[in-house]
């Protein structure tokens, strides 16, 4: 168990002896360091069990901090930020020399964003230093949405949660990447396509699973609970297979025992926000698959489906 609550000072002075603290934003927790000092950097990557070739993001304060460590912002990524931040937005931008390989896995560019939660900026204005955050999971594990979540995987490697609640969001940010200038979406994420194209027009998309991934949150197989997870049309499956199974599913009540209904009242954000506890849960239920349905493919229904997807590539 990692000692937990709001202590802000106490966040700091940890950060600032190069320790881990997990804290809260929007979208999910992150495991934090600081994003300048490598060793402090190396500790994430330990308890993460996460490989070397996964770049980090960096939390800032602000806007105006991000000329600190990254080299050029693209007029795109300034109307972006301007219209997006504080919130879930990651821009990937060129680095600057300040922020160590370790931090950026080795990349020339380095992912950057400023987190919409009161604990987390108020944080960040007291530290001279940007940090490094992942979400705080074990690699390849769902993301985190609530202190608990943290502590019960990550708790006796972290000196200090920052409990800020349940997470707003409950999905990761939105990456946005820029190829000779232009906006590209790397992952799908807590922004919506749709508000994004408002700001910068139509742009591409490689948010796709691949072999060799721009952002390893592209690796086909992520964002995954321990059970077998099977995506279709629920109604369908639940006739041809006998396993003890669960159910996740979007608005729909199915009628079996163990089953999570996603939004009862059809709203993809209320989706958003309990998707991530919902694939915790079932590897908490007695049962041996689960089955799981796309919700509709539009604002973070993108999101949600594209961690469906993932999470039925893991068995
Ligand atoms: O919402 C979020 O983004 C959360 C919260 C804590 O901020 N963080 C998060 O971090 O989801 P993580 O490490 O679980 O996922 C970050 C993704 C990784 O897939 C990483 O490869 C990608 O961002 N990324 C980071 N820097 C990058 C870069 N320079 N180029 C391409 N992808 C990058
Ligand atoms: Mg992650």
């Amino acid at each position: 168990m990692a000692e937990t609550g709001n202590d802000i000072k106490k966040a700091a002075s940890l950060l600032r002896a190069g320790e881990l603290v997990a804290i809260p934003t929007e979208t999910v927790y992150g495991l934090a360091a600081n994003a300048l000092n490598s060793d402090a950097v190396a500790k994430i990557f330990e308890a993460k069990n996460r490989p070397h070739f996964d770049p980090l993001i960096i939390h800032v304060p602000s806007f105006d901090a991000v000329s600190l460590y990254a080299s050029e912002v693209p007029n795109e990524a300034k109307q972006l930020a301007e219209k997006f931040w504080p919130g879930p937005l990651t821009l990937v931008l060129p680095k600057r020399d300040i922020v160590p390989d370790l931090t950026s896995a080795g990349l020339d560019t380095i992912g950057i964003r400023c987190p919409d939660h009161a604990l987390t900026r108020s944080l960040l204005q007291t530290l001279d230093f940007p940090l490094a955050a992942p979400s705080a999971n074990p690699f390849g594990y769902v993301s985190p949405t609530t202190a608990q979540h943290v502590d019960q995987q990550l708790g006796d490697r972290i000196a200090y949660i920052l409990d800020g609640g349940s997470c707003e969001i409950g999905i990761e940010s939105t990456i946005v990447g820029f190829e000779e200038s232009h906006p590209v979406i790397y992952r799908f994420g807590g922004l919506p396509l749709e508000s994004i194209i408002d700001v910068v027009g139509p742009l591409k998309t490689r948010a796709h699973s691949t072999s060799n991934p721009r952002a390893p949150g592209q690796l086909k197989s992520h964002y995954a609970p321990g059970k077998r997870v099977i995506l279709g049309d629920i109604s369908i499956l639940l006739k041809e297979v006998s396993n003890k199974v669960a159910v996740i599913s979007f608005k729909t009540d199915y009628k079996i025992p163990n089953q999570i209904v996603l939004s009862p009242k059809g709203s993809l954000h209320e989706a958003a926000r309990n998707l991530f506890s919902a694939l915790r849960k079932v590897d908490e239920l007695p049962v041996d698959i689960v089955f799981a349905e796309l919700v509709p493919n539009e604002g973070i229904g993108r999101a949600i489906n594209d961690r469906l997807t993932r999470a039925a590539s893991a068995h």
